[in-house]
């Protein structure tokens, strides 16, 4: 402190770590026959986990969402989204098919961080009093039915097997939580209890993962809607089933013909091209050979994949010279947003990415190094992608394979959402080059991605509208 920091002289180190990246490159290398396989290994997974619960590491959850919002909800719905970084809750008010959404009020604070690690208690208790803080705010703007009580749309996008449309119990937790005494029971209950404690007389009319939600968001407007992603902090997908393609559903019941599945596709695990990157940070996760689909692609992951590939290079391949950057061996250091910062850098010296590297780690760079910073935040970006890309070609596939009529001949519309997805253009490159390489370009042309942009908490207001234990609109 106050004495001026040395600058280190930095070393042009390109020539022996150009063969460490080109290794890099090659480990996460994605040609068409490795996405071929992990499409089709993602349809056959699919099958196996709609036959038998267990039959694959696809969950296959059925959502209890049979029908979808068909524009006529009416009245004042609340919805709460539990499942990353951010905590959400909205107040929605729709006004049937002519007006639709009429306003919607939101409210997003950040998750303390000793919450992941606390007692569901505790988790549930600050939930409850976000809610109860934003419904005061309500008001007497509206006017309530005597007897009734405000419905909510919980999205809660963690594994939850669900029990009915308005239960659920958490299997375990991902992305990074790790709350005690919250798996094996019923999250909606939690819920429950902690706005008891907080004399909150509200009711969850729906219990939804994110990608249902985002789902019932985008079909909403678009009817083409078929399958929802979210590629954010963690990725998941889902998609709209036919009941009698659901061998273990055994006779249930839909009067629509078809449900939501919720694959979980975070769990999958076939076919990935994986390095010891991936490997060393599983390992040292908190759920060991867990979520390994997510973990090579999903938004809290990449900036972690990256910092030990660059490590390594740092260390083996002297990449910032002969000092060691002083905080690029802190796990977590680096971020998913840091990796899309520098690679939007058009300077001619890559500024930005300089001073990310020394902001964030305390590297000291030249051109050189930051080139070889970018190319790595490529790599890999585009394994995440692509693979993504792969993913929903499998579930397209499977639909296709099951359909009576030419599929792919008509439009078909992938709902996506999620940070990863909305700020990293490059990801959203590659998840549609890998779309296309996989159907061809006649094909492709009739699947449209699609944008749906916070659609997770509009689409549990609406599945909160739909699954009301009240016959009378307001
Ligand atoms: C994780 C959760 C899943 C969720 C996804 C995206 O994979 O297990 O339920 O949908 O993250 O948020």
């Amino acid at each position: 402190r106050g004495v001026p920091r040395m600058r280190m002289p930095v070393r042009s180190s390109t020539i022996s770590v150009a063969p460490m990246l080109t290794k890099l490159q090659s480990d996460c290398a994605t040609p068409l026959p490795v996405l071929r396989h992990v499409a089709d290994s993602m349809s056959a997974d699919m099958r196996a986990g709609l036959a038998v619960d267990g039959g694959s590491d696809l969950k296959m959850i059925l959502s209890y969402v049979d029908s979808l919002p068909t524009g006529n909800e009416k009245g004042l719905f609340y919805a709460l989204d539990l499942g990353g970084t951010n905590f959400r809750v909205l107040r929605v008010q729709l006004g049937g098919k002519e007006e639709r959404v009429i306003a919607t009020e939101f409210e997003q604070v950040t998750i303390p961080e000793k919450l992941m690690f606390g007692t569901s208690e505790e988790l549930f208790d600050f939930i409850a009093s976000v809610l109860a803080n934003f419904a005061q705010q309500e008001g007497g703007k509206f006017h309530l039915p005597p007897g009734r009580k405000r419905e909510i749309g919980f999205t809660f996008s963690f594994p939850v097997k669900q029990t009915s449309i308005d239960s659920g119990i958490l299997m375990k937790w991902t992305k990074g939580f790790a709350v005690s005494g919250t798996a094996g029971n019923d999250v909606v209950a939690c819920l429950n209890e902690a706005m008891d404690r907080k004399g909150l007389d509200m009711r969850v009319s729906a219990l939804v993962n994110d990608t249902v939600g985002t789902l019932a968001g985008a079909r909403y407007w678009d009817e083409d809607v078929v399958v929802a992603v979210i590629l954010g902090t963690g990725t998941n997908a889902c998609y709209v089933e036919r009941m009698d393609a659901i061998p273990k559903m055994q006779g249930k019941f839909s009067p629509s013909g078809r449900t939501i599945v919720n694959l979980e596709w975070g769990a999958f695990s076939k076919g990935l091209p994986l390095t010891v990157f991936d490997r060393d940070m599983d390992a040292a996760s908190i759920n060991p050979g867990e979520q390994i689909f997510e973990k090579a692609i999903s938004g809290m992951y990449l900036g972690e994949i990256a910092r030990r590939a660059l490590l390594n290079m740092a260390e083996e391949g002297a990449l910032f010279g002969e000092s060691m950057p002083e905080k690029l061996s802190m796990p977590f250091i680096l971020v998913t947003p840091h990796l899309s910062a520098m690679q939007q850098d058009n300077t001619d010296d890559l500024q930005t990415v300089g001073s990310i590297l020394y902001d964030v780690i305390g590297a000291e760079s030249n051109l050189n190094s930051r080139k070889i910073v970018v190319e790595v935040c490529d790599t890999i970006v585009k394994r995440a992608g692509r693979l993504a890309g792969a993913g929903i070609v499998g579930i397209l596939q499977k639909l296709e394979e099951d359909s009576t009529s030419a599929f792919f001949s008509k439009r078909t519309v992938v709902a996506m959402d999620g940070g990863l997805y909305e700020r990293y253009p490059q990801c959203r490159q590659y998840i549609k080059e890998a779309v296309a390489e996989l159907l061809g370009p006649e094909t492709s042309q009739n699947i449209v991605i699609e944008h749906s942009k916070d659609g997770s908490g509009i689409g549990a207001a609406l599945l909160a509208a739909t699954n009301s234990q009240y016959d009378q609109d307001y």
